[in-house]
């Protein structure tokens, strides 16, 4: 039998306060595919994101993500659906002040880790699964732009998670840089099986590295050829 659908959306009515953004999404991505969401400037790019990682409430159709309904899901579970998605977002920063390892390691312990040497290997295998040996001890201001991206995408790896979201993760990065990025996220893909989303505003990078695009606008969203 095919695995299950990471995420799968049947007629889901996404509203951000009283606004409806998105109406009726259908929207599914199966284990190790890779999506971009495209769409203007307030079309319900991140709204859809935010649907899918519990912090806008779901009432209509049927939603599911990595096994959760999120159908008037309990804030209770949030954290456990939270766990098994590996978030790449601009509001969740690193702390500046700190080691790379110290960020990481923050995360470890905020989900439970309690094993020193196994959170300590952790660091440093998820470090290397992004380019980034070496790096653990280094003040996270002394990193590049695109080096603090790559330790965001480390952190989001954390916890092994069958799917990342990311919110336009190139957003702030240089065209070369944004090919990194993009060119590891593929890689993550490839080798370990991740299922990716990735919402952008980057066409260019579309080209470069081909997946499903799916468009929001005019409150709908719809796979584009
Ligand atoms: N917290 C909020 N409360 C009320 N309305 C919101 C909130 N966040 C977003 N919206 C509205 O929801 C709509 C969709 O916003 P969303 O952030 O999903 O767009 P987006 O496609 O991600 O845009 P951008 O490309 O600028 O990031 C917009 O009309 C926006 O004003
Ligand atoms: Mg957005």
């Amino acid at each position: 039998m095919d695995k299950p659908n990471v995420i799968e959306f049947d007629d889901v009515d996404i509203y951000q306060e009283d606004n409806l953004v998105l109406q009726k999404v259908d929207f599914r991505l199966a284990p190790a595919e890779s999506c971009y969401i495209i769409g203007k400037s307030g079309s319900g790019k991140t709204s859809l994101l935010k649907a899918i990682y519990g912090s806008i409430p779901i009432h209509t159709g049927k939603a599911v993500a990595v096994g959760f309904v999120l159908n008037d899901m309990e804030s209770k579970n949030i954290p456990m659906l939270r766990r098994k998605l590996g978030m790449v977002f601009q509001d969740f920063i690193l702390f500046e002040d700190w080691s790379v390892g110290h960020n990481l390691m923050y995360i470890l312990e905020a989900t439970g880790w309690k094993d020193r040497s196994q959170m300590t290997a952790r660091v440093l295998q998820v470090l290397e699964m992004v380019g980034l040996t070496g790096y653990e001890k280094k003040p996270v201001t002394s990193l590049s732009g695109g080096e603090q991206q790559r330790v965001v995408i480390a952190r989001a790896l954390l916890n092994n998670p069958p799917i990342i979201i990311a919110d336009e993760p190139t957003g702030n990065l240089d065209p070369d840089t944004s090919d990194e990025i993009l060119y590891l996220l593929n890689r993550l893909a490839r080798e370990f099986g991740t299922s990716i989303i990735i919402a952008t505003h980057d066409y260019r990078l579309i080209q470069k590295f081909p997946a499903r695009v799916y468009k929001c606008e005019g409150g709908k969203i719809t796979e584009v050829g």
